[in-house]
């Protein structure tokens, strides 16, 4: 789709590690839309996944930064306004881990340095990336901020773990931070809440397959996709979605607001029957 819909915006896109990773295919269309941007991941995520390749096909610039890191995030802020020689349009929040799932420690016997450090990376850098843009006055008015979250934050998802509290936080500064900035300045901030989605970070929760095929059964529109969502942000990006802020927006093919399906009805009796 090539609709122009961010011709002259300017942004930066946080978490393309991969051409799985749901930034990645946000770049791709954030390109194909008449966007500039900069891209941004963890120095180490910069050594080990293939950004390169990704800012050379959307002729965009690499500007490392942990997103745990306030002086990372300045230096970030600050360069990327010198790229652009002006402020921000949009910024893409696409950053998701926790240590306790990745050692497969449950929920209930959580290490809390791992807790802590995944908080970190999963919500709090959301708070920092807002918090410097506001600092710096680096937005543009009627820019939009967008976050990736899960409905773990509302209802149980027996294995995603502490990330649930990672995705619920993350919610909350959405809100909070939305007030602010939209009493202030006319910035937007939403969280999408998307469905599960195979990716790096996807497939590391504990029974990701089932997790997949329950909410592909269960939705009447089916899962997602990776670039489904890429597209859903382009319009949260783009001036037709001026007045959207605050909110958690289910991108999931209808998932959130069922109850049981047909499918999974008879898949479910016959896993019964064959026991
Ligand atoms: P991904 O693994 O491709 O992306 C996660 C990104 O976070 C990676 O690029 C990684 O390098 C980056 N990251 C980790 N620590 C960082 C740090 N300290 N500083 C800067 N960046 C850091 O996986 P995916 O699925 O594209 O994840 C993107 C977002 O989408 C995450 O917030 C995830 O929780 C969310 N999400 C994913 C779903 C899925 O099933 N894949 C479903 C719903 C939401």
């Amino acid at each position: 789709m090539n609709n122009q819909l961010l011709k002259g915006k300017k942004g930066i896109i946080f978490g393309a590690l991969d051409n799985k990773s749901i930034a990645w295919k946000v770049a791709e269309h954030a390109h194909n839309e008449g966007a500039e941007f900069v891209l941004t991941n963890a120095p180490i995520a910069l050594r080990m996944g293939s950004i390169n390749e990704l800012a050379k096909k959307t002729n965009s610039t690499v500007i490392p930064a942990d997103a745990t890191s306030t002086e990372d995030l300045e230096n970030l802020f600050k360069k990327s306004m010198e790229v652009f020689d002006g402020k921000i349009d949009f910024v893409l929040h696409s950053i998701g881990m926790s240590v306790n799932v990745r050692k497969g420690r449950a929920y209930y016997d959580q290490k809390y340095d791992w807790t802590i450090k995944g908080f970190d990376v999963s919500s709090l850098s959301f708070h920092k990336t807002i918090q410097t843009a506001w600092k710096l006055d680096a937005l543009n008015e009627w820019a939009s901020i967008i976050a990736l979250s899960y409905i773990a934050a509302q209802r149980v998802f027996h294995s995603y773990n502490d990330m649930a509290d990672n995705k619920s936080f993350l919610e909350s500064i959405t809100r909070s931070f939305g007030y602010h900035y939209g009493k202030r300045k006319n910035v937007r901030i939403n969280t999408i809440s998307q469905s599960p989605t195979e990716t790096t970070a996807g497939s590391g929760v504990k029974g990701f397959d089932g997790f997949y095929k329950y909410a592909d059964d269960l939705s009447p529109l089916g899962n997602a996709s990776a670039d489904d969502c890429a597209k859903y942000c382009i319009t949260m990006f783009s001036d037709y979605t001026k007045k959207i802020t605050m909110q958690n927006l289910f991108h999931d093919g209808g998932f959130s607001f069922m109850g049981i399906s047909e499918d999974v009805m008879n898949n479910y009796m016959n896993s019964i029957k064959e026991e």
